[in-house]
């Protein structure tokens, strides 16, 4: 069905092309047609083959292309053609080979971040996803003096991160808005939107971003915050506060000019890269809904079909999974699971030996893992 339409646009295209760019039928061609859902429309690039493919227009049709949507600046495309038909193609890229990970055996390692994955080659990883701490705004509770520093140490750490992940894979970060509950009748409570500023925060050091899931928890788990609770009262307007019950799950590819498809063909083992076909059912929405999960060791743990999901959609097996911030280990016992490694730091002794004592029981001995103190910890 969708082919069917494919191939009408590109038809309605090509003779549009004809009729109005007759002078440059030999260096425009046709891109991709593709449905856009949010105006019920179809877009057809019209792209200069100057070795660079750029996008020089687009004809937009109705949905079942039977006529043009708004008008087709013929005068800008050409404008276009004329300006860059002469830029210099790119040289040809050379046939990099194949993909090979750095063979890194499953660690466990107690230290900061920011420093232990300096001592990591390139291609160490192919796969992080990590909560990072939490930011307290009460400079009681905080460890940062305020949100910039807070936000300067998130970017320091996803650097480090970007430095060990291999070209094209994935970072994933589920980040959230903070409350901060106000501290008299005199002030009101606040939201710091942490998602958006890291945002900036992540495209800036060299990711591009690619989605963003949306976590739903199911009602009542946001509950306790006690959110909301005036409006329910008084039901003035502008009083209304909603209670959160969702989380983002950031989805982001390390910049790279090879396309997915390249990290998929030069694989160094196409047998794995079967295997970690995801088959049957998936989710085919960015609305995930999940139980949170509860440690009585851990106040802030993954819920373990969060990261089985993103394992599943971000990686192939025996891949390294990154978590620079790995509290209990969840994303370790999961990477174990689905036959990939596992490269987990904490600065936390007592989160190192709950990982350390939790992986131990779970894994006993069928696997290799190597539990090191960071040199800048050693006597901690
Ligand atoms: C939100 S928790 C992660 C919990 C984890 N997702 C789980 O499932 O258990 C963040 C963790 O980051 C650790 N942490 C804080 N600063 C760190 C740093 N500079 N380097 C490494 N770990 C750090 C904390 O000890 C905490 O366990």
């Amino acid at each position: 069905m969708k082919n069917g339409y494919v191939k009408k646009a590109r038809t309605k295209a090509q003779v549009w092309i004809k009729e109005n760019l007759s002078d440059y039928l030999d260096v425009v061609s046709i891109g991709l047609p593709e449905y856009d859902d949010r105006y019920n429309i179809w877009r057809v690039p019209l792209n200069l083959e100057n070795g660079k493919d750029r996008l020089v227009g687009e004809i937009k049709y109705d949905k079942s292309i039977e006529k043009m949507v708004g008008r087709t600046k013929t005068k800008i495309i050409t404008e276009r053609i004329e300006k860059y038909r002469n830029e210099k193609p790119k040289k040809a890229k050379q046939k990099s080979g194949l993909f090979y990970p750095a063979p890194i055996p499953n660690k466990v390692i107690l230290g900061d971040a920011i420093k232990v994955l300096e001592d990591f080659p390139p291609d160490t990883a192919q796969l992080m996803i990590t909560s990072p701490p939490y930011f307290n705004a009460k400079p009681e509770y905080s460890e940062y003096v305020d949100y910039q520093e807070y936000l300067d140490f998130l970017r320091k750490a996803i650097a480090r991160v970007h430095n060990v992940l291999s070209d094209g894979r994935f970072l994933v970060m589920n980040v959230s808005p903070v409350l901060i509950r106000r501290t008299s009748r005199k002030t009101s409570s606040k939201r710091i939107p942490i998602p958006f500023d890291v945002h900036k925060v992540i495209e800036s050091v060299g990711f591009e971003f690619m989605d963003d899931i949306i976590w739903v928890k199911p009602e009542g788990a946001g509950w306790n915050l006690g959110r909301g609770r005036r409006f329910r009262a008084d039901r003035q307007p502008l009083q209304y506060k909603p209670v959160p019950v969702t989380e983002h799950v950031l989805v982001y590819r390390k910049k790279t000019d090879k396309l997915i498809d390249w990290n998929i063909r030069r694989h160094y083992d196409q047998k794995l890269v079967k295997r970690s076909k995801i088959r049957g059912k998936y989710e085919v929405t960015n609305v995930w809904h999940i139980h949170p999960a509860f440690s009585k060791h851990h106040p802030a743990v993954f819920p373990r079909e969060l990261v089985r999901r993103i394992i599943r959609y971000y990686s192939f097996k025996d891949d390294l999974v990154l978590d620079p911030f790995a509290g209990s280990g969840t994303v370790g016992h999961v990477a174990y699971e689905m036959g990939r490694r596992f490269l987990l730091i904490d600065n936390d002794p007592k989160y190192f030996k709950l990982m350390k004592r939790a992986l131990n029981e779970r894994i006993k001995n069928k696997i290799r893992i190597d539990y090191e103190i960071h040199e800048t910890f050693k006597g901690v």
